[in-house]
């Protein structure tokens, strides 16, 4: 059901307190957010196609031992926006963060591209909220332990400002991700879907996803028919919307039945409900940032 390949930690508290310098740790602080250097191929993940390579370049490719796991989205320099559920599970276990590498600028999955840069974790932050059985804030902050060099193939999204979708319902959005394609495209690399985000009604009927659809926090966006959607290994990926000449991340995917069926639309957490929490995450995260 998660949209995760595999297992996801010891939540790590740094103790030192030292100011960083030089490294953007604002989220709000980007002027260059959601302003891609690479223009995306047009319209037209399941029923995806390939991205052209750093069309999306906040990006980010979590793998744990080597293997692709769940995706990201770069807000800092330092900070990588993802999905908890993605990490439930070493949390819970107590596994290592060593386990996992983070990727950015990343095209292929399985072979090294020129633009890449990657980085280990450093510390996790899981929304406090997160349910590991109805994936209520599914929402995880990682700090990585490399900064990132923002280039024209890696640079930082917006946050949505205030609440609310920042388009209108019915509005197309991307996702991008390098999870299952199930054979509607190449799996090797990045790809990308164009997909309506849905009025609550939809998933919240009783033939949809009924009582399991948590409307005030997450949307659910894709077709009735099934069509495109995000599948296994889109988890903790973004759905961008485009306001304002700029690409926000509205939502982190993080779930379904099945990919692409009908009635089963992807459910992405709702990240303008949780700006605040990720604002203040990320300035407590920065204030006992080491270099
Ligand atoms: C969810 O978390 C609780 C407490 O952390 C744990 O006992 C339980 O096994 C977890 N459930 C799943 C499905 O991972
Ligand atoms: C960013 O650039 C610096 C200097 O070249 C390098 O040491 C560092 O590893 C780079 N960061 C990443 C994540 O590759
Ligand atoms: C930030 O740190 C304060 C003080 O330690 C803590 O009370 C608060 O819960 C933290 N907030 C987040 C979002 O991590």
């Amino acid at each position: 059901m998660e949209r995760c390949m595999g297992h996801k930690v010891s939540v790590y508290i740094a103790a030192l307190i030292i100011r960083a310098s030089g490294f953007i740790l604002n989220p709000d602080d980007p002027q260059q957010c959601g302003l891609p250097e690479v223009s995306h191929v047009g319209t037209r993940i399941i029923g995806g196609q390939e991205a052209r390579p750093g069309s999306w370049p906040w990006m980010a490719l979590l793998a744990r031992h080597g293997q692709p796991v769940c995706g990201g989205s770069i807000i800092t320099t330092r900070l990588i926006l993802t999905a908890a559920h993605c990490f439930a599970k070493d949390v819970q276990e107590g596994n290592s963060l060593r386990d996992w590498r983070v990727y950015v600028g990343k095209h292929h999955v399985a072979t090294k591209d020129s633009t890449e840069q990657s980085s280990n974790i450093r510390r996790l932050v899981l929304h406090p909220g997160f349910d590991n059985v109805t994936l209520l804030g599914d929402i995880a902050i990682l700090e990585l332990e490399d900064p990132v060099n923002f280039t024209s193939y890696v640079s930082p999204v917006c946050l949505p400002r205030g609440t609310g979708q920042v388009v209108p319902l019915g509005t197309y959005c991307y996702i991008s991700g390098w999870g299952e394609t199930q054979g509607s495209s190449n799996a090797n690399v990045l790809n990308q879907a164009t997909v309506p985000i849905l009025h609550d009604y939809w998933c919240a009927r009783a033939d949809w996803y009924g009582a399991k659809f948590l409307y005030q926090a997450t949307f659910c966006a894709g077709f009735k028919s099934g069509a495109r959607d995000s599948c296994s290994g889109d988890s903790g990926g973004p759905l961008v919307c485009k306001a304002d000449g700029r690409w926000y991340v509205q939502g982190v995917t993080s779930w379904g039945y099945g990919c692409a069926q009908p009635m089963f639309p992807g459910i992405y957490t709702d990240v303008s409900v949780y700006g605040d929490w990720i604002r203040a995450a990320a300035a407590n995260l920065s204030a006992t940032i080491r270099d």
